[in-house]
């Protein structure tokens, strides 16, 4: 995506130092900044406390710790290291770095596929992981753009969008999941309107994708979480579009809380509910979502809010009553039931068709 003219990935690394550059979404949108994450550590914590967050930017981000984990574990060999001179300390210090990740964001599917990935290359040399890592974040992009030109087609003049979170351009390399869809029918001059849900606790949808949509030129507002089955049943939405974090091979899918709530109600009231989505998030693993593990959040997030204040200085306030503490599941299941299609790299599938691509995305972890 453009921004201010200048066109940028959401994340990136420079394969001869291993550092990671990211759109830092946590000063979004008041500030436009790229964190620099020089080790794993670093791009670890990057995850962990959502500098960058997103399935797809997640697996780049997971992809490019576990090459930096290889160059800080090859010691001065650095990229020439290969798996012959590997000591069994080194090879202990992969897998070690390689559970940090993991422990990151464990909901997050396309983590763990970038992890093994990325690991599986490592263990040939530490230049096949560099390779390998750079590989995942161009094919990232490649599936969103796919996904976009898929998606396109159920966008129509004057169609009027629900979404939810933010599952577009930042959360992805590029172009994202849900919003690619309609970034690519606005290139195909379309005209058409977006209802951002808010997205609490952490807003990514009042923050992200409405600052995404402006970015973009596309007409949208903000709504509250809780406006949904209000919209919808004075028909004033056509679809729901949303992401996903993990799907179990049955089409069950997790993504942000509240995403299953969207789907009951455009399943009451019949319009479709869609879950735009790569294959690489597919875990084909799992039978269903019940086995879908769900990270669980600081209850900070709920019980405190940030933004700018009228000096624009960042500013912390408690928005709920003190003494009380709060839960904070980061996101819920959506049973394949609700979902009327997943627009994929491959195309528009319906749930009940998914497994018949079970054999092109082997990878379990
Ligand atoms: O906790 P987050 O912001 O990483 O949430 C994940 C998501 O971005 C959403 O669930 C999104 O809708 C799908 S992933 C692009």
């Amino acid at each position: 995506m453009k921004v201010s003219g200048k066109h940028y990935r959401t994340i990136w690394m420079d394969s001869e130092t291993g550092e990671v550059s990211m759109i830092d979404q946590n000063a979004l949108p008041f500030a436009f900044e790229v964190f620099k994450a020089k080790n794993y550590q670093d791009t670890c914590h990057a995850i962990r406390t959502m500098i960058t967050r997103g399935a797809g930017a997640i697996g780049a981000a997971a992809g490019f710790a576990m090459v930096q984990a290889f160059l800080e574990g090859a010691k001065g060999e650095g990229r020439r290291a290969k798996a012959d001179d590997y000591t069994s300390e080194q090879l202990y210090f992969f897998n070690q770095a390689r559970k940090e990740i993991e422990a990151t964001r464990p909901t997050a599917r396309n983590l763990f596929y970038a992890t093994e990935r990325v690991f599986s290359a490592g263990l040939i040399s530490v230049e096949n992981a560099v390779r390998e890592a750079q590989l995942l974040a161009d094919q990232n992009i490649t599936d969103a753009k796919l996904i976009g030109e898929h998606g396109s087609k159920i966008v129509q003049n004057g169609s009027r969008i629900l979404t939810h979170c933010n599952a577009g351009w930042l959360g992805f390399v590029d172009y994202g999941s849900a919003l690619a869809p309609l970034y690519i029918a606005k290139e195909q001059g379309k005209e058409f309107f977006v209802y951002a849900d808010e997205t609490r606790p952490r807003n990514q949808g009042a923050r992200l994708t409405a600052w995404e949509l402006q970015n973009g030129g596309i007409p949208h507002k903000i709504v509250p979480d809780n406006a949904g089955a209000y919209l919808v049943s004075k028909g004033m939405v056509d679809f729901v579009i949303v992401g996903a974090d993990r799907i179990a091979a049955n089409g069950d899918t997790a993504n942000k809380i509240g995403t299953f709530e969207k789907a009951i109600v455009a399943k009451e009231f019949g319009i479709p509910f869609y879950v735009a989505v790569p294959f690489s998030t597919i875990d084909f693993s799992l039978m269903d979502g019940s086995q879908i593990p769900i990270e669980e959040r600081s209850e900070d997030e709920v019980l405190y809010y940030s933004g700018p204040d009228s000096e624009g200085v960042m500013r912390t306030i408690r928005m709920a009553s003190p003494g009380s503490n709060a839960l904070n599941p980061a996101f819920d299941v959506t049973p394949a039931k609700f979902i009327t299609g997943f627009i994929t790299e491959k195309g528009i599938i319906k749930p009940d068709e998914l497994d018949k691509f079970s054999a092109d995305k082997p990878l379990k972890h």
